[in-house]
């Protein structure tokens, strides 16, 4: 096979494998590779994620999907976390796949992909998160909201999570180096940057005086940057919630109202048998003094129904918590054991239909706190950054400071931030009209 010319990198999972599917395509791109549809690539990277079974089986069923009708496939890479977890089982159960290059070692893909395309099989695993982010190019496109990794790896070890076998431990980038990527990220056009980590609040570094700083203080330091206009971070733990963080959504004008900050359960034996370090009280304070900082703060959390043991009883719990905290929004999912984390080993598993219902009720109670939080939305005024364009003509599609979709049908371009008057509110979005 002779070198590819095209290639096509498609994403699953958490933002920071967004991100990571970005610096791969800039990557392929300083080789002088150009970006091509799934269907006309020479190579494919599938850029996996291994949180829960589906999103594993997944990957399966997508290398399959790329036989072409000839019989021939392009060159496949799979990159992510299941390459981290599973690269021996992908190489032994796909022939297809040529790559396999884990999340701490996609720096390495140019130089894989040649080796493949030479005929060898490639994979590589190792961790060196640091050496990754220095080989990596310079950034220099941005649509108007980018994604920004300050923090990578976890070592909170909740007892039903691969993150810190597929991520490896906590490391945090150094803060001239994330400087540096944000101004380049602002020159490039992006007027919002999220910070991502696995715990981005667990984020530490030092600033350019020297002094030790947390993320409240990185935040500090960005929103100096004159034309980036808004700040979020996500994901946070509630341990990492520091006093500096809390006090920055009150002082901080340029980071956003919206903070996600999982709890996962309301019931404090789940949360002990989860590994949280946190449990329902503490985490309702904590809430409480974000508040307190930030009154209109829009929340959103994780949840997982159907840990091993759970009882309709403890199950309840997470519903009233649910009820104390009105969610903007939330994700939840049902307990995925996965290999080798200590609660798929675990006594008392729950069974499936247990778990929909659950699932169900759940879900009915943040549809109906996001409805609320949305219709109580209406007839605030707030800015909006442009995103892309809507499906009716003339219409754009664009994010609140509190993360709502917001469309409105009016001149803007995209990048924009645009001054509106909320007027109608749907449970997925909300309507704006221009204001001046
Ligand atoms: N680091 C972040 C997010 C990790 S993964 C945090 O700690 O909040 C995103 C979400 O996936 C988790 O918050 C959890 O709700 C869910 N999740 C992780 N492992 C899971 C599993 N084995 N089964 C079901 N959901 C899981
Ligand atoms: Fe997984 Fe827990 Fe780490 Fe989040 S904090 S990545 S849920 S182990
Ligand atoms: Fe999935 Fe890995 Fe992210 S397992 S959620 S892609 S850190």
């Amino acid at each position: 096979m002779t070198n590819p010319r095209t290639f096509h990198v498609k994403s699953f999972g958490c933002q920071m494998n967004v991100y990571d599917g970005e610096r791969m395509a800039e990557l392929l791109g300083a080789q002088g590779m150009v970006a091509a549809e799934r269907d006309d690539a020479d190579l494919v990277v599938l850029n996996t994620c291994h949180i829960r079974e589906k999103a594993t089986e997944k990957v399966y069923s997508d290398i399959g999907r790329l036989r072409r009708e000839d019989g021939s496939t392009p060159l496949i890479a799979v990159a992510g976390c299941v390459a981290q977890a599973e690269g021996a089982e992908i190489m032994a159960r796909a022939p297809a796949v040529r790559v396999v290059v884990g999340p701490q070692a996609y720096h390495r893909l140019p130089e894989m992909v040649a080796a493949a395309a030479a005929g060898g099989r490639e994979t590589e695993t190792d961790m060196p998160a640091e050496a990754k982010f220095a080989a990596l190019p310079k950034r220099r496109k941005s649509g108007p909201s980018a994604f920004l990794t300050i923090q990578e790896g976890c070592d909170k070890f909740c007892t039903y999570c691969v993150v810190p076998y597929t991520r490896g431990a906590e490391i945090s980038r150094p803060f001239a180096d994330l400087v540096d990527e944000a101004r380049a990220l602002v020159e490039g056009g992006a007027r919002e940057i999220t910070l991502l980590g696995q715990n981005v609040n667990a984020w530490r570094g030092e600033d350019q005086a020297g002094r030790a700083i947390g993320l409240a203080g990185l935040a500090a330091a960005l929103a100096e940057l004159p034309d980036l206009a808004r700040i979020r971070y996500t994901t946070s733990h509630p341990a990492d919630m520091d006093d500096a963080l809390i006090a920055a959504h009150g002082n901080n004008p340029k980071l956003m109202p919206f903070l996600h900050l999982p709890v996962q359960s309301g019931n404090d034996r789940v949360l002990a048998a989860m590994n949280r370090s946190h449990d329902a009280a503490g985490y309702l304070r904590l809430i409480e003094r974000v508040r307190a900082a930030r009154p209109d703060i829009a929340l959103s959390g994780d949840f997982i129904v159907g840990f091993p043991g759970e009882t309709e009883a403890e199950f309840a719990d997470t519903l009233s918590l649910i009820d104390a905290v009105g969610y903007a929004q939330a994700f939840s999912f049902k307990f995925s054991p996965r290999p080798g984390t200590p609660a798929a080993a675990m006594d008392a598993q729950v069974p499936a239909a247990v778990m929909d219902d659950r699932l169900q009720r759940l879900q009915a109670r943040i549809n109906r706190d996001q409805l609320a939080f949305n219709q109580a939305s209406v007839g605030r005024r707030c800015t909006v950054l442009v995103e892309r364009q809507g499906r009716q003509p003339g219409q754009w599609l664009g994010k609140s400071p509190w993360l709502q979709s917001v469309h409105c049908i009016d001149d803007a371009a995209i990048g924009d931030l645009v001054t509106v008057d909320l007027i109608g509110a749907g449970p997925n979005s909300l309507a704006g009209r221009r204001v001046g």
